[in-house]
């Protein structure tokens, strides 16, 4: 056996083992462990040749087979298993080599490891891997951040490895520290929200204009192929397609309607109130999970009202146009709002995060991929400080021609009793967002009255308080 592999990679579960052999079909030998015997001896076996990719349960055997600096992934579920292999490889360890954390660590995790590990003379990398298991074997997305001087060493194996949007890698050195953890968590956040939306827009169809799930399959494909191109609106077109084996009709009416949820979606919208950066097409996203699984309350629940019945069903026509604009417009501020706490964070955090690379990555090989991502690099390449992609001049049109319909269907499903409240947290964000003045002087008001916590005033300068009831 040679001792010149150049990757190493603990963890061959699915995506671990996919990832192995990515790195190998792109010119790289690559080494696995795992506790796993079966895992091992199965990647061994689909591996082919040992000189590009062997594997053993040993960890000795496995840093000992690695040229150095070693390059060491690990592909293992977040939490203590992280800071247990951890342990288990630092004492096999040389000063310069490099571990990555290729899961969905939460960003203090990754921060407490790396001033951990730079105690001991070891680089780490916290680098969010998106794309799912056929991401990995093919081309994922890989967000890293970490010691910038040490990113030489993995860059053209993740380079190589990862997704390509015309021809560009979809991965770039993203920050110091947590900072590719962190935008991984954000990319999470935002599929939460784009997945409650298009879920939203299929109930509409259905409820709304009595749509087929032939019917839904054809707007959600013809739309895969316009502005909405995107990978979550293709897989609802293939999911509305497929057939139930277990039974007749469609799987997607078999299955149960209580999402789960492993946290990332969750701990986007906590740090979100934390940093005071509004995301409420997240929020409400998250929430919805939580409802969902309430399944036996909501049964009981419904018993015990009257909601409206759907009364007015829509052209098909009309419907159909309205759900595409209303989509599009709820999609552009759902990234909006992920961007604009990622920009803010990058300053707390001192990431210094260019918001436009993290566009760019994200337009190939991750579970938010679109079209859209496309235009939004180009809007931050034209002003990388924008707070806010409602700020960039190269979406006003996007938006406004696209929020009325947003308003229409709101309305509708208000009056029909559909919830869409994915749809309404984007469109009520846009309408807060764009207005000049807000009914929060009356909040202010309300504080100094029961607690003298003071206001400003729009004609003066200075800070009052009033005795209100005197
Ligand atoms: C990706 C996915 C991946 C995973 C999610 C699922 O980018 O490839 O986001 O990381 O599928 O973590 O998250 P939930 O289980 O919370 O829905």
């Amino acid at each position: 056996m040679k001792n010149t592999y150049d990757f190493g990679l603990v963890g061959l579960g699915v995506m671990g083992r996919n990832f192995i052999l990515n790195v190998a079909d792109n010119g790289f030998s690559a080494f696995g462990n795992d506790l796993d015997t079966e895992k091992v001896n199965a990647l061994i076996q689909e591996g082919g040749d040992t000189d590009k990719v062997n594997a053993s349960t040993d960890a000795k055997t496995f840093v000992a087979a690695l040229s150095t600096p070693r390059k060491i992934m690990l592909l293992v579920p977040a939490g203590k298993i992280v800071d247990a292999v951890i342990e288990s490889l630092l004492p096999l360890l040389d000063e310069g080599d490099i571990i990555i954390d290729g899961g969905n660590s939460f960003f203090t995790d990754t921060d407490r490891r790396d001033a951990y590990l730079a105690e001991k003379g070891i680089h780490f990398f916290g680098a969010g891997v998106s794309g799912g298991a056929k991401g990995a074997r093919l081309g994922p997305s890989i967000m890293p951040g970490g010691n910038r001087e040490a990113y030489q060493y993995v860059k053209p194996i993740f380079e190589a490895v990862s997704a390509k949007y015309k021809g560009e890698p979809c991965v770039a050195y993203l920050g110091p520290k947590s900072a590719g953890n962190y935008v991984k968590m954000v990319h999470n956040g935002i599929e939460y929200g784009l997945m409650q939306l298009t879920s939203e827009i299929y109930d509409l169809l259905k409820k709304g204009g009595n749509y087929t799930n032939d019917e839904l399959h054809e707007a959600y494909s013809k739309w895969n192929s316009g502005r909405l191109q995107s990978f979550l609106v293709q897989i609802t077109s293939e999911i509305l397609a497929q057939d139930d084996e277990l039974g007749e009709g469609r799987l997607v009416d078999k299955i149960l309607d209580k999402a789960k949820q492993k946290g990332t979606g969750k701990w986007t919208s906590q740090n979100a109130m934390d940093l005071g950066i509004p995301v409420p097409s997240i929020d409400i996203a998250v929430s919805m999970r939580e409802i969902s699984a309430l399944k036996d309350e909501r049964i009981a629940a419904d018993k015990l009202y009257d909601r409206p019945k759907v009364e007015h069903i829509m052209d098909k026509a009309a419907l159909e146009k309205l759900a595409e604009q209303a989509l599009y417009f709820s999609f552009i501020i759902t990234y909006a709002q992920g961007l604009h706490q990622l920009a803010d964070a990058s300053k707390e955090y001192g990431y210094e995060l260019e918001i436009a690379e993290i566009a760019k990555i994200w337009r190939a090989g991750c579970i938010i991929r679109a079209g859209l991502l496309a235009d939004i690099t180009e809007a931050f390449n034209a002003d990388a400080l924008l707070p806010n992609l409602l700020l960039s001049p190269s979406f006003i049109e996007k938006v406004q021609s696209t929020v009325a319909a947003a308003r229409d269907l709101v309305s509708y499903a208000a009056k029909n009793g559909i919830p869409v409240p994915g749809l309404s947290n984007s469109l009520t964000y846009f309408d807060a967002y764009t207005s000049s003045r807000l009914p929060l002087n009356l909040i202010q008001a309300q504080r100094d009255y029961f607690g003298s916590h003071t206001y400003e005033r729009v004609d003066r300068d200075g800070i009052f308080h009033t005795e209100w009831e005197k």
